[in-house]
């Protein structure tokens, strides 16, 4: 391997360390606000992971654990009472939600100023405009430090190629990066021809949630690979199960320069940047 591996792991600890400093100097602690709607098992996981990053910096987390058959009603009276209570700064609803619940009707219940997510028309408009006063999702700002940390601030006129284009995270992901001055190509499930504009990309960044979907050999000489796919794959023979990324890391690692690991490169970041958008929000709020 040629490249060398990006380790969110470490650098969302720092993260962490330096927001757990700054809050210790309020009086009072932040607080979030956990929804988690259903038993999906990831999710279950995901929710439980970001209650105790919150206890590891000092902010407080509430999980609102409701049934799978819960009404969208029920759930946006429940966000509506967390929006007007002071104590709550943040709120976070887990997706996916269980299909006879609305996305957008969910998040359009959310006061933009507790939508840590940013995921909210408000926050996704202020992104796409470039005014930075909103909140802005966690992956794609936690890719973006990934990207500096490697590739040093200045990425003006870099091309940066990105595979998917949910709202979570390749959307936003491209508007960062075009703020950042980069020239950016998103790709999708229609794209006619991935690996060519791939090849062309100084920044690579993929979320499409399908195992190694990016091929070692599409990447360019020297260019930064960024890998948001955590997949669960069984291993052939044992039954065991592994997870892996959205890229064949050992072959691209033959290209990159810089190379994120899966586990361990953004999935911290994401929980480290949901921190500090928490923490973001209860300053707002003082
Ligand atoms: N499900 C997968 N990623 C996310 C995320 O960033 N926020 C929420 N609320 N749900 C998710």
């Amino acid at each position: 391997m040629t490249a060398t591996l990006i380790d969110g792991k470490q650098y969302a600890q720092r993260l962490k360390s330096n927001l757990k400093e700054q809050i210790a100097t309020f009086q009072t602690a932040p607080c979030l606000t956990l929804i988690l709607v259903g038993d999906d098992p990831a999710s279950l996981i995901y929710v439980n992971n970001k209650k105790k990053a919150c206890k590891d910096v000092g902010i407080t987390s509430v999980i609102h654990h409701l049934p799978a058959d819960t009404a969208q009603e029920t759930l946006i009276t429940l966000i509506h009472e967390l929006n007007s209570n002071h104590d709550v700064h943040g709120i976070l609803v887990q997706m996916p939600l269980p299909s006879h619940i609305e996305n957008a009707a969910v998040i359009n219940a959310i006061d933009p100023q507790k939508d840590v997510d940013g995921f909210h028309p408000i926050n996704v408009g202020a992104l796409v405009s470039g005014d930075d006063s909103g909140f802005t999702p966690c992956t794609p700002i936690g890719v973006m430090h990934l990207i500096r940390h490697a590739m040093g601030n200045d990425l003006s006129g870099k091309e940066a190629v990105v595979i998917g284009r949910s709202s979570i995270v390749g959307r936003p992901l491209a508007q960062l990066l075009l703020q950042a001055d980069c020239t950016v190509t998103q790709c999708h499930s229609r794209s006619i021809d991935v690996k060519a504009h791939v090849g062309r990309a100084d920044i690579v960044i993929s979320a499409v949630g399908k195992p190694a979907f990016v091929k070692g050999d599409w990447i360019k000489k020297g260019a930064c690979v960024i890998d948001v796919g955590i997949n669960r794959v069984t291993i052939e023979g044992s039954g065991k199960t592994k997870l892996i990324g959205d890229v064949d890391t050992e072959a691209a690692a033959e290209n990159a320069a810089f190379i994120t690991p899966v586990p361990g490169g953004v999935g911290p970041m994401t929980i480290a940047c949901l921190l500090e958008n928490t923490f973001k929000a209860f300053k707002r709020q003082q």
